[in-house]
């Protein structure tokens, strides 16, 4: 039997009902086919499915569906804003930060979560802050120049501003 839940999902209020053992990530993929967010370990090792939850970076293969009953979820598809691309996103492109794509979904969400928690991260910082993000493709090379990248652009629209 279904619980009931209600929480909003990219700003818009969605209610479904749910087995009491479904992740946070199944709600999201198969109920609401938000397929943006990955899984890839279910383990909550990989962090491709990484979703922000009232405005925190967490693993939505870690926690139940049920348990997001009240909050608010942002995935991939909620970031970009009038259709122009959030400046992580564009961060990416620009830099060549993925190969097959499959991490960088939760690698994005884990960075803009990185840079609002620490707007001047060094390249440290930068890197042990992606700690939770495995990606098998680019070294991550390119993945800390991007979010580098993107927090040169912020000073510079805050500097414009
Ligand atoms: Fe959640 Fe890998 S699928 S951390
Ligand atoms: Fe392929 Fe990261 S780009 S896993």
């Amino acid at each position: 039997m279904g619980v009931p839940i209600s929480l909003t999902v990219n700003g818009k209020p969605v209610s479904a009902d749910v087995d009491p053992r479904t992740l946070l990530v199944e709600l999201l993929r198969e109920k609401l086919h938000l397929t943006g967010t990955h899984q890839g370990c279910d383990t909550a090792q990989c962090g491709a499915c990484t979703v922000h939850l009232d405005g925190r970076a967490v693993k939505s293969c870690s926690m139940l569906a049920v348990q997001a009953q009240g909050s608010a979820v942002t995935t991939i598809e909620g970031l970009s804003q009038d259709g122009a691309l959030h400046p992580m996103q564009a961060a990416f492109r620009e830099c060549h930060g993925l190969q097959c794509g499959f991490c960088t979904p939760g690698m994005v969400m884990s960075a803009v979560q990185l840079l609002q928690d620490k707007p001047d991260a060094s390249e440290q910082q930068i890197r042990e802050g992606l700690e939770g993000n495995i990606c098998r493709c680019t070294g991550y090379h390119n993945i800390v120049q991007a979010i580098q990248f993107c927090q040169r652009g912020s000073v510079a629209a805050s500097a414009r501003a």
